[in-house]
């Protein structure tokens, strides 16, 4: 009998439901907020708030786009943790409902462990064990990978995701929230000719608040000689600040391949989508000779399909949760 899941994500500003079958995606609906533009980053209240009048639509439009009845369901999977407590909360209680009304089981999954297993939707998948770097507006980490349920976080950030970092100096330049895709497009017409500092921290953590700061220093003296310096300058601003936050991410990843012995390399979170840092993961497939794995941009931004994902290698490991399992901001 084929295993079919409802998974379910809502762990920040996205609102999204998926039915997988043995593994196989059948539909992956996403409602992305975009009220937030409005205050230059996520508000959590307006988040649980548009949770609540987005799920249930969400959630209908993947059963009809699947053509799956809701009692063809055997489980429900759904991100507990980490994420934004009170837009964690509505997915929780609401997957909780569904697996009580139809008496199936409920799974409880890690949203970063989904990022990670986004590499298992589509071929080529990555072989055991690989390195991970997760890079979203919430998560920077390299993860060591030896198996589906085996994952061990070897770096992580210790002050802002690498997203906020694109979004943060994007916000100095003047630019919309989220700034990542507009400093992506706009570096590709400049050069990297400002050079910004890259922190010397030890082992595979990353610092991204030093750059932030340099940034705003650098321009606060260019603008008080010239205020026009910015608009002038703007493509090159962007080639520069994003070939830092890059070399920033893939002079640790490959540090990380080194001390691993390992060059089966994957990438995962929003940030994927960046145009230098998928130039230079292709760089070290040639010149480190890693296999390299991206998932496709749908799968890498926030998406319930990896929920699903996950939740398909618990089902299939008998790791369910219950009534009593609970939505936590951070992993634990
Ligand atoms: O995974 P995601 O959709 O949401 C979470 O944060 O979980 O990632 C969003 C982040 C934002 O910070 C956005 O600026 C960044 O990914 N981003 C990019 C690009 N596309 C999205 N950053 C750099 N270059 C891009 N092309
Ligand atoms: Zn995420």
């Amino acid at each position: 009998m084929p295993i079919t899941i409802l998974a379910i994500e809502s762990s920040c500003d996205d609102t999204s439901a998926a039915i997988i079958r043995d593994g196989k995606v059948l539909s992956n609906v996403v409602s992305s907020q975009e009220k937030h533009a409005l205050w230059g980053g996520v508000v959590p209240e307006v988040a649980s708030r548009e949770h609540l009048r987005l799920i249930m639509p969400v959630v209908r439009k993947a059963l009809d786009d699947a053509k799956v009845e809701i009692f063809e369901l055997d489980a429900v999977g759904i991100t507990r943790a980490p994420g934004l407590l009170g837009s964690l909360h509505v997915g929780v209680s609401f997957a909780k409902s569904v697996a009580l009304a139809l008496d199936i089981p409920l799974i409880d999954v890690n949203h970063m462990d989904a990022h990670i297993m986004a590499n298992f939707i589509e071929d080529p998948v990555p072989d055991f064990p690989f390195l991970c770097l997760t890079v979203s507006g919430g998560h920077t980490q390299i993860s060591l990978v030896r198996d589906f349920l085996d994952i061990e976080i070897v770096g992580s950030t210790i002050d802002d995701a690498a997203g906020e970092a694109f979004d943060k100096t994007g916000k100095v330049l003047g630019l919309d929230y989220p700034s990542g895709p507009m400093i992506d497009k706009l570096a590709q017409k400049g050069k990297n000719i400002y050079s910004f500092p890259e922190p010397n921290i030890p082992g595979f953590d990353f610092s991204f608040s030093g750059l932030k700061t340099s940034i705003l220093y650098f321009l606060k003296k260019e603008m008080s000689q010239n205020p026009h310096f910015i608009k002038e300058n703007i493509n090159d601003l962007c080639a520069s600040v994003q070939d830092r936050i890059v070399s920033i991410l893939m002079n640790k990843l490959v540090k990380a391949t080194h001390h691993f012995n390992i060059r089966e390399v994957a990438l995962a979170g929003g940030v994927a989508a960046n145009s230098g840092l998928r130039n230079a993961m292709q760089e070290m497939q040639m010149k480190e000779g890693w296999n390299i794995y991206i998932p496709r941009i749908g799968f890498c931004t926030d998406n319930a399909a990896m929920i699903g994902q996950q939740a398909y290698i618990k089902f299939k490991a008998g790791l369910f949760a219950d009534q009593s399992m609970e939505a936590s901001a951070r992993v634990g």
